[in-house]
Parts: C-alpha cells; sequence; structure tokens
C-alpha cells in the first residue's frame, strides 16, 4: 500500500479507536462455557455489532476478598475513585470507572447473585459512598446491565430481584446515573449430560422444552441489550 494511503488508513483507525465506546462486562460465573458466559457471549456480540469494544472480565479468575473495612476510600483528602486496597481486582475495578458501560453478569445462587459477584460490588461501590455529604454518587456516569441466569421461572427471578437484588440494582442505578437493565435466563439447562446426574426426568424433560421455546430468545435479547449499549446508551 502507499505510505500516504497507509497512513490515513492508520490515523482514520486510530480515530475510530478513540471514540468507540468500551462496555467492562464481569462475569461472576465460575463456569467458563456454560449460561452465563453465553449470555455474555452473545452481550458482547451485539457491542461489538454496535460498534463497540468489550472487555469481560471472569471475577473467578482473579484473587480477591470483599471488602475488608479498610476504609482507605473514606479518607480526608482527595476522594478515591475506585477501591485503594491493591489486590487481583484493583485493575478490573479501575477499569470499570474508565469505561462507558457496565454489565454484571452472575448465575443466582441461593437467591442472590455469587459471592464473587457480590464481593466486586462491594468493592466497586463502597467508594463512592460519601459519609460527610451523605452522597452516594459514582465518578461516572454510565449505562448499566445485571444478567442473571437461573433454575427458577421467571417468577422466581422476580422473586430473587424483590427479596435481595432489587436494593443491588436500584443503588448502582442511582449512583451511575442511568436506569437499570435486568436480563434473566430463567430455567436454565445446569448440566450437559443429565444422564450422569440425579434429575428426574421429569425435570429434565420440561428443562429442555423449556430451552427449545426461550434459549435463543434469551441470547437474542442480550445480543440486542449489548448492541442497545454502545448505540443508544442504555
Ligand atoms: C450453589 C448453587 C446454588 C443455586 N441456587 C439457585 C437458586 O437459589 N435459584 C435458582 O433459580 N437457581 C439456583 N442455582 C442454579 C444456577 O443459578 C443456574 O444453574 C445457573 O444458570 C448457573 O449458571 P452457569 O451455567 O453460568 O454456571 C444454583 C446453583 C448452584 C451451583
Amino acid at each position: 500500500m502507499p505510505y500516504e494511503k497507509k497512513r490515513k488508513q492508520i490515523i482514520t483507525e486510530k480515530r475510530i479507536h478513540a471514540t468507540m465506546k468500551k462496555i467492562m462486562i464481569i462475569d461472576g460465573s465460575p463456569r467458563k462455557n456454560m449460561n452465563t458466559a453465553a449470555m455474555v457471549a452473545a452481550f458482547v456480540e451485539g457491542v461489538r455489532e454496535g460498534g463497540g469494544e468489550a472487555k469481560v472480565v471472569r471475577l473467578y479468575d482473579l484473587d480477591y476478598k470483599g471488602c475488608r473495612s479498610c476504609m482507605a476510600c473514606q479518607l480526608k483528602g482527595p476522594r478515591a475513585n475506585s477501591c485503594r486496597f491493591p489486590d487481583g481486582l484493583t485493575e478490573t475495578l479501575k477499569e470499570c470507572t474508565e469505561a462507558d458501560g457496565l454489565v454484571i453478569a452472575s448465575p443466582i445462587y441461593y437467591g442472590e447473585v455469587t459471592a464473587m459477584t457480590r464481593a466486586f460490588w462491594e468493592r466497586l461501590t463502597y467508594p463512592w459512598l460519601n459519609y460527610s455529604t451523605a452522597i452516594f454518587k459514582a465518578p461516572m456516569s454510565i449505562p448499566v446491565t445485571f444478567i442473571y441466569t437461573m433454575n427458577g421461572m421467571p417468577s422466581n427471578g422476580e422473586k430473587v430481584r424483590r427479596s435481595s437484588m432489587r436494593s443491588v440494582e436500584t443503588m448502582t442505578s442511582v449512583a451511575l446515573g442511568h436506569k437499570v437493565e435486568v436480563l434473566m435466563a430463567n430455567n436454565t439447562t445446569q448440566v450437559n449430560d443429565y444422564s450422569r446426574y440425579e434429575f428426574p426426568e421429569s425435570i429434565i424433560e420440561s428443562k429442555k422444552q423449556w430451552r427449545d421455546a426461550h434459549w435463543e430468545e434469551d441470547l437474542a435479547k442480550a445480543r440486542e441489550a449489548g448492541k442497545q449499549m454502545v448505540t443508544v446508551g442504555q
């Protein structure tokens, strides 16, 4: 390619890259190839289709714990934008504050997100709490989507939201200054080969029927949500 043409191409690519929206996707499932991972992959596809960039972080690959109440984020002086405790989550938390959109995806374990997801959320949000002003506000204003996958039916999913997740969703939404979006995949396939596990035949059959009727639609919704996050900002 002639030098001048190549130069123009590099400049154009750089410009596109500079304006490209970056979406941080936090995957709180321990399993890398099952339901939550598939919903996350579909969301990523949508982000890319919309012209954005997606970074997926699998929390179970990182070495960290929940908030230790070290209170470093509440020290006098310039406010901390993200958690000051140095460990395997530090870089991810920083990247979240620099992102143009945030997705928190998790299986539901005993009516809540996984312990790793909860620990991540504590670390993400506690520096946003300002005791002297009583204001809970993130340094960035970006759209946020929660993705839950679960055995339960949609009505059970709503129950989970009412009993445990709604306050987390609302606090995140208020702090980020955006309405929260929630996607759910219900009655998920829990294992690939049911013949090896102690599941009653009736459950296996009803799960298969549910999956045939809903799974592709769940993935399509995740894909569309990814596209929307970069194109319209939600
Ligand atoms: C420890 C554990 C607890 C679970 N608790 C619930 C629950 O309370 N409600 C529910 O609907 N599903 C529950 N499930 C099922 C998972 O939420 C469901 O299979 C999910 O889609 C798994 O996500 P994954 O495929 O990404 O691992 C539980 C699974 C495990 C392993």
